[in-house]
This record gives structure tokens, sequence and C-alpha cells, in this order.
């Protein structure tokens, strides 16, 4: 079964850019949100971006309304119940992920397809709270999703094979490239990224070097875009102390283990970038500075 007509639940900072990067890849896509600000917020976002993209070149005025005619936002979970495929990026709460599964699992039909955005939820846990683990796979976009070119596809135990292959092609189809990976907590890139993140601010808690002198050394001496305490700051110390703990739950080994200053820094509210304060100050956002501790 090919796929065309796909849901999206949530339509926040992922769902929302999911959804657009699928309409404007030919698909019929309908968002639900949980009201209709929320879901008005979302298509304005959309529309917003659709027309950077037009004005920047990139899409033409005709590719862009056919873009928007394919969307179609709704509060109502029954709107989704002829979807092919569910795409789901709402709250990272086990809870409210378990909740709106059970309910999908009784609206759709068997053989619509279930997939989950999460960043560190366990799939086979959202998956046993239906009765189609065969056909739930894990779909993990990156930020922001029109501009970012990966998306790892991951495969539970119980993921049908057909399911699991149609879902990379899926992710193609989107014009993504596509990894394949297992239901194991960070999939590849939080299992390679954390440590590293992890580790720098364990070197600076150590005085291996300053906040600026960490940033250069992997920036100039690796090439990466940026230095991993900037990174971090982007990221968000919440979110990454948030992963940390979930991966060391997982794996019980030191290098997913969120050091003492990250916790203290969440704890008063050094959040980085979105919070003003992180391992920089951003009272002036062009011109960060190293902060001292
Ligand atoms: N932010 C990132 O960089 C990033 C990257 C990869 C994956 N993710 C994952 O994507 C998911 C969404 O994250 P986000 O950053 O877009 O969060 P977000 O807070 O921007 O958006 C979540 C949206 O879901 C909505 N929502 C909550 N319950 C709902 C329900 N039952 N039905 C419909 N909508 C509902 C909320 O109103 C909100 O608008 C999470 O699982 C997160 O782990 C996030």
């Amino acid at each position: 079964m090919a796929i065309q007509k796909v849901g999206l639940v949530g339509c926040g900072l992922m769902g929302s850019g999911i959804a657009q990067v699928a309409a404007q890849s030919g698909f019929d896509v309908v968002v639900r949100e949980v009201s209709p600000e929320l879901v008005d917020k979302g298509l304005k976002g959309i529309e917003k971006n659709l027309a950077r993209l037009v004005e920047k070149g990139t899409l033409t005025g005709e590719q862009r309304d056919q873009a928007r005619a394919r969307l179609r936002g709704t509060t109502r979970l029954e709107d989704l119940a002829d979807r092919d495929l569910i795409v789901e990026a709402i709250i990272e709460q086990l809870p409210a992920k378990i909740e709106l599964y059970g309910a999908l699992d009784k609206l759709c039909g068997p053989a619509t397809i279930f997939a989950s955005n999460t960043s560190s939820i366990s799939i086979t846990e959202m998956a046993a709270a239906t009765k189609r683990p065969g056909r739930f796979v894990g779909l993990h976009f990156f930020n922001p999703v029109p501009v970012m070119k990966l998306v790892e596809v991951i495969r539970t135990i119980a993921t049908e094979e057909s399911v699991f292959e149609e879902m990379v092609a899926f992710g193609q189809r989107l014009g993504k490239t596509t990894v394949r990976t297992s239901d194991r907590t960070g999939f590849i890139v939080n299992r390679l990224l954390v440590p590293y993140l992890l580790d720098a601010i364990r070197a600076l808690e150590e005085g291996v070097g300053s906040i600026v002198d960490i940033d250069n050394s992997m920036k100039l001496g690796c090439g990466y875009p940026m230095g991993p305490l900037t990174l971090l700051d982007f990221v968000g110390l919440d979110t990454t102390y948030y992963i940390a703990n979930i991966m060391f739950d997982e794996f019980k080994e030191r290098r997913f283990a969120p050091p003492a200053l990250l916790k203290r820094m969440v704890l008063a509210g050094w959040n980085g970038r979105k919070a003003g304060r992180g391992f920089y100050d951003y009272a002036d956002p062009q011109n960060p500075k190293p902060m001292k501790f």
C-alpha cells in the first residue's frame, strides 16, 4: 500500500514542520491540535514558512498554493480515521502518548501505520498500547524539519519488515536521507551526541579548558559547525538533562549520567539560549558572553 493520506497529531515545533514537508511532497495532510487557536497558530506558522520559501525563490507561488491546499487542520481526532499513516508529534510525556495511541487504535482501520517522532520514549512501550505493534515505528525528524535532511527510522522487535521498508521509502519521498535503527533509547544521533555533550560539561567542570576554549577546540580542530557548549545552549539544558536521565536509566553507564554542573544549571533555570542564559549570557543575542562559574 503506497501512503497517500497522512495525519499529524500535534502542530507544534516538530508537527508543523513535518506537516509542511509532507504537504510540499504531495501528500494529503490533516493536522490535529487540541484547540482551534493552536490549529490556527500551527497553520499560520506553516504559511509563513512557505511564504519565506517563495521569497527566497525555493518555491513558486503555485507550488506554495498547492502545498497549502493539501493541508487541513482539525481538533477532532475522528478526522484522522481515514489516514494511511499517522505521525505523532505531541508533548514528550508517556501518559499523553499512551492515551492518544489507545484512542487512535480504536478509530483507525487495521492497515493504518502509526509513527512516533519521540526523542527518548520507548517505541515498544507506545506500540504496546495498541493492537498493531507490527504496524508501529519511530520516525525521528530533526529541528527545523524543513531544513534538516535526516530522518531516523526506528523498528521495534515487533515491527513488520514491509512496514519498516515502507517508512524508509516514506522518509525518502519527503526528500530526506533515512537511516535505519532499532528501538534503543537515543537511537543513533543522541546515542553519540549526548555523551559527547556531557563530556564537554565534565571537561569544563574539571578545568580542562574555558567555555570559549572548549567550543573553539571542536569548531576549529574538528570542523564542527559550533562548539558543544554553544550547541547545548541551543538544544536547551533542561531538554538535555531530561534525555540524559532517560538514557542513563536505560544503559546504566556513566557516560550518559548528567554531570552535577548540568543539574545545578537546570535547577537555577539557566536552560540555555531560550532562557537568556546557559553556558553563555544572551543579554546581547548577537554577541553571547561566556558565563563565569
Ligand atoms: N524539539 C525538538 O528539537 C525535537 C526534535 C526531535 C523530536 N522531538 C519530539 O517531537 C515531539 C514534539 O516536540 P515539539 O518540540 O514539537 O513540542 P511542542 O511543544 O512544540 O509541540 C507539541 C504540540 O503537541 C500538542 N498536543 C499535545 N497533546 C496533543 C494531542 N493529544 N493531540 C494533538 N496535539 C497535542 C501541543 O498542543 C503542542 O502544540 C516530542 O515527542 C519531542 O520529543 C522534538
